[in-house]
């Protein structure tokens, strides 16, 4: 970096990241651009042109606009939409906060980025499951100390109770995200319980010492979106005891596929709302009048909701299958993927370093990208350094026919690097 710009920057701006998924997002767009056939399996994004949001959704906030919701929100929400919003979490997840437990923002960052500032001083550990989405990047914003609980395949990339025990003491906020990105799995009951239990445990020991306790920070922001049999489990439906200390986040970007319509909220005990409030308002982080008004009536009307997102389902669930099935021609020559459970990606493992004859995930990614026009991203992105040959897929940009005509160049330039 150029000195004169280091020095002008403070430590944190000089040390923050920009997101590798994103960079590799943008060269993926300007070959498409250059008219290549590339499958952008690489975005956690929807492209409207696949997925769109409820038109019921999209009406209303042209009503809105058009009855003059223009002015500031106020700082915590409209209280129509606070009130559908804690119906809806007790409906689906029996996490009752009332609607002064809810609090808004525009999308899960703004939130998730105060549930972090809320609790964290610097020097803190912030414990994270490994690989995860932007974790890393908030351990610096905040000065943490960076707790990677490392998953394997065999626990499907989730963190375990066993894991976090091994910097329980350490731990003063520790933050899960089920269904996960990048893996596409979901805890069990089992597995969630286990957590908490310990969580509870531990908290109960740290009061009588007057240290603070371990803050459960849980991403669900793909809650929606499950396979067949697989049921999404919030910590207050395994261990009720968990309520104090759990912060939920949640957004309408992923489950109602409108990303750029930035929606997202916290609920968490209302004792704790005064602060999250003042710092969504320091941060000017509201969602625009307009799209609370539309959410507030749409969250009001829970079975067009729930015909949403089984309609939803079936959607990932053809894409998910059109891909499985592809990748499950290619097992001979290495690829292999664990079973997707909930949310738009899939794990796929491309051990295939022989084939092509190269060393990193980078070189594999290269590989795809160039000759079988395949995008994905590599788990290095999610914090895992490793070059084991993980990488995430996301099918929120593609139709089937993309992933089959994808898979197919796939078995092609495997054929041809394999020689048969
Ligand atoms: C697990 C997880 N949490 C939070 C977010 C952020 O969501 P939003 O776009 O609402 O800020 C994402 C986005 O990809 C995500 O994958």
């Amino acid at each position: 970096m150029d000195d004169s710009i280091s020095w002008r920057l403070s430590e944190m701006a000089n040390g923050m990241e920009r997101s590798r998924i994103l960079s590799i997002a943008a060269s993926v767009r300007a070959m498409i651009a250059e008219g290549k056939s590339v499958a952008p399996f690489t975005v956690g994004d929807f492209s409207p042109a696949q997925f769109d949001v409820p038109s019921y959704l999209t009406d209303a906030i042209i009503e809105s606009v058009n009855d003059g919701d223009t002015n500031y929100p106020p700082a915590a929400g409209l209280p129509e939409l606070r009130e559908a919003l804690s119906d809806w979490m007790i409906h689906r997840y029996d996490l009752d906060v009332g609607s002064d437990g809810i609090i808004v923002g525009s999308g899960a960052r703004p939130v998730l980025y105060a549930s972090f500032r809320l609790f964290l001083e610097p020097g803190d550990g912030l414990a994270h499951g490994v690989p995860a989405w932007n974790n890393h990047y908030y351990v610096h914003l905040n000065d943490a100390i960076d707790i990677p609980l490392m998953g394997t395949p065999e626990s499907r990339f989730l963190p375990t109770a066993e894991s976090i025990s091994h910097h329980i003491e350490d731990i003063r906020v520790l933050i899960l995200n089920s269904p996960l990105n990048p893996t596409g799995t979901c805890f069990t009951r089992g597995e969630l319980q286990r957590i908490c239990e310990l969580i509870v445990k531990e908290n109960t020991a740290r009061k009588s010492t007057g240290k603070k306790p371990i803050i459960l920070v849980y991403d669900q922001v793909y809650s929606t979106m499950t396979a067949e049999g697989v049921e999404h489990v919030h910590p207050v439906q395994v261990c009720p005891e968990i309520f104090d200390y759990t912060i939920t986040l949640d957004a309408i970007s992923k489950s109602l596929t409108g990303t750029g319509l930035r929606l997202g909220w916290m609920a968490l005990p209302p004792s704790l709302a005064a602060p999250v409030i003042a710092l969504i308002g320091h941060m000017g982080a509201w969602p625009a009048r307009p799209i609370q008004k539309a959410a507030a009536k749409l969250y009001s009307k829970t079975s067009m909701l729930e015909d949403f997102f089984d309609d939803l389902d079936l959607r990932i669930y053809k894409r998910m299958s059109a891909l499985k099935n592809g990748l499950d021609n290619l097992n001979r020559y290495g690829v292999s993927y664990v079973e997707p459970e909930g949310g738009i990606y899939l794990s796929t493992h491309f051990d295939i370093f022989d084939i092509i004859g190269c060393e990193t995930n980078e070189e594999i990614r290269v590989w795809l990208l160039e000759e079988a026009g395949v995008a994905v991203v590599p788990f290095q992105a999610f914090g895992l350094e490793q070059d084991s040959g993980w990488f995430r897929i996301s099918i929120g940009a593609v139709s089937v026919d993309d992933i089959v005509q994808a898979m197919d160049r796939l078995a092609q330039a495997l054929r041809n690097a394999y020689g048969s």
